[in-house]
Order: structure tokens, then sequence, then C-alpha cells
């Protein structure tokens, strides 16, 4: 497939990016970063905010998919949120419909369903629950995915990933983390998987302390098989851990996080 990866720079660009050209798939990059060293492909560093920017790339590039992941991940006042989570995915869900690109696979995040007690079962299921205001623009960005699959027919995947890291690096990321190798399986399957509609995918590895759906996924051909508790014994205890475990969004329940929604803290 030739398939355009926004934030193609960033953690997961660089991994994904990689990946996909490993697996013979042709890839087009676009951030506001230039390319990185070593990318091979056309680039185009560019405002995925921008409408404008994102027609010319795909007035310029025969297309048959997106992988968008460009966006801020870390939680900001609401109105940088929406442009950065929101916007972006409008701009491209609008050139897809006008040039007939049909599959986009969405970096969506647990902190849509951030909110969601330990107690309670995760899976496609479980109704939005954001706990922060990143959350409430990845919950907003997903319900563009799903008006797009409705609307306009397009196949458009939810991938609500867990903590893509290289390692494990807390208690919690046992149960919430998603490896390198899983992120490039997890975005294979959902951009190949036949006629997905609207789904939702629980982005995280096969870990032996996770709790969050993988059925989902499976149905899609993506099958994890990395487990973080082969690192256990290299995650030292934290004085968080707790608090952490308690919601599906760990850290992002924490008091620091609460700000006001319409000016920077
Ligand atoms: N890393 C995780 O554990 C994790 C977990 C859940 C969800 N996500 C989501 O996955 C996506 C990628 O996360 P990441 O960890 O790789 O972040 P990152 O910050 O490493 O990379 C994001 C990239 O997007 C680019 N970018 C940001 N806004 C842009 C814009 N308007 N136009 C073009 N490029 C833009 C940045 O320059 C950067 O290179 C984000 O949407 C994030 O919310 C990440």
């Amino acid at each position: 497939m030739r398939v355009l990866v926004t934030g193609a720079a960033g953690s997961l660009g660089r991994t994904v990016t990689v990946g996909l050209a490993d697996r013979g798939h042709d890839v087009v990059g676009l951030d506001l970063l230039p390319e990185p060293e070593g990318f091979d492909g056309p680039w185009y560093a560019v405002d995925c905010a921008d409408p404008d920017a994102v027609e010319a790339v795909f007035q310029a590039e025969r297309l048959d998919g997106v992988v968008h992941l460009a966006g801020d991940p870390d939680e900001s006042a609401l109105p940088a949120a929406l442009v950065s989570h929101v916007h972006t995915t409008a701009a491209l869900i609008d050139a897809m419909v006008a040039h007939g690109v049909r599959r986009l696979v969405y970096a969506s995040s647990n902190h849509a369903v951030g909110g969601v007690p330990r107690s309670e079962p995760v899976d496609e299921t479980t109704l939005p629950r954001p706990d922060t205001y990143y959350g409430v623009a990845k919950v907003a960005a997903e319900a563009l995915l799903r008006l797009a699959a409705d609307r306009h027919g397009l196949d458009t995947i939810a991938c609500r990933i867990g903590s893509f890291r290289a390692q494990p690096e807390s208690v919690r990321q046992l149960a919430t983390w998603l490896s390198p190798d899983d992120a490039v399986r997890m975005v294979e399957a959902a951009l190949t998987a036949p006629a997905p509609g609207f789904a939702v995918v629980y982005g995280v590895s096969a870990n032996t302390r996770g709790w969050w759906d993988l059925e989902p996924g499976r149905r899609l051909g993506y099958e994890p098989l990395d487990d973080a508790e082969e690192a256990a014994d290299q995650v030292a205890p934290g004085p968080d851990d707790a608090a952490e475990s308690a919601y599906v969004g760990g850290p992002f329940l924490a008091p620091s996080m609460h700000r006001p929604a319409m000016r920077d803290a």
C-alpha cells in the first residue's frame, strides 16, 4: 500500500514508518518537523491542521491509506487540544473524501476512556470517559472517524494506544505497554483488514497484567506478540503505583493535571 503517515518524525511515527517500509509498503511522511535522517520517500513538512496544506499533499500523492499519528501527546488547554487532534483529523478526512482514499488508522488514546475505574471492563463498547482535555479531543476525533464511516463509507480505525515505549517504565506500564514491534503489527493490521468500517482497537501488547480487551484488535488481525512481564524485573516500584493503577488513564487522573479548559496553565 502507499500510505501517508502523519507525525512521521515523532516517537510512534519513526517506528511505524520504518516498520511499514520493512513490510513492503510505500511510505509518504508528513510532520511539522523535517524528515529524520534515513527516511526514504516523499516528505511534507506541513501543519496537518491546515486544510489547504493537507489538500496539496493529496493532490501530489496517490494514496491507499492514511495513518494519522500527528498530535501533541500531552495535556494542554482545550483549544490547543482540539486543533492538535480534531482539526488535523478533520482536514485529513476532508482530503480523503475528496480524493477517494478510504482507509484511516488513527492514534487515539486510552485517555479517551481514562476515567474508567480498574474494576470495570474495558472493551469496544466502553463509553467515552476522558480524563483530560487531551482525552476530550481524542473522543471528538473518534467521533469524526465514526461520522466519516457512516456518512462516506470510509474504513476508520481508532487505536486506543496505551503506553508506547521501547520498554515498560513503570508498574502501570506493565499492563498498558505497547511495544514497537506490536505497534507496527497493529497499524498494518488496521490498514489491511478487509472492510472494518468504524472500529476500536486497544493498542497494547499481550501483557500478562493487561485488562483491556484484545479481541477487537484480533478480529482485525492484530495479534500482539510481546509481553511487558518479560521486563518486570527491571521496573522499580514507585510511590504513585497504586493511584496510577486505579483508573485506565493512570497518571492523567492526578490532581496536578487539573487546569482551566480555556486558559494556558
Ligand atoms: N506515545 C504514546 O504512548 C501514545 C499513547 C496514546 C496515544 N498516542 C498518540 O499517538 C500520536 C503520536 O504520539 P507520539 O508519542 O509519537 O508523539 P510525538 O510527540 O513523539 O510525535 C508527534 C509528532 O507529530 C508532529 N505533529 C504534531 N502536531 C502536528 C501538526 N499539527 N502537523 C504535523 N505534525 C504534527 C510532531 O512534530 C511530532 O513529530 C499522538 O496523537 C498521541 O496522542 C501516543
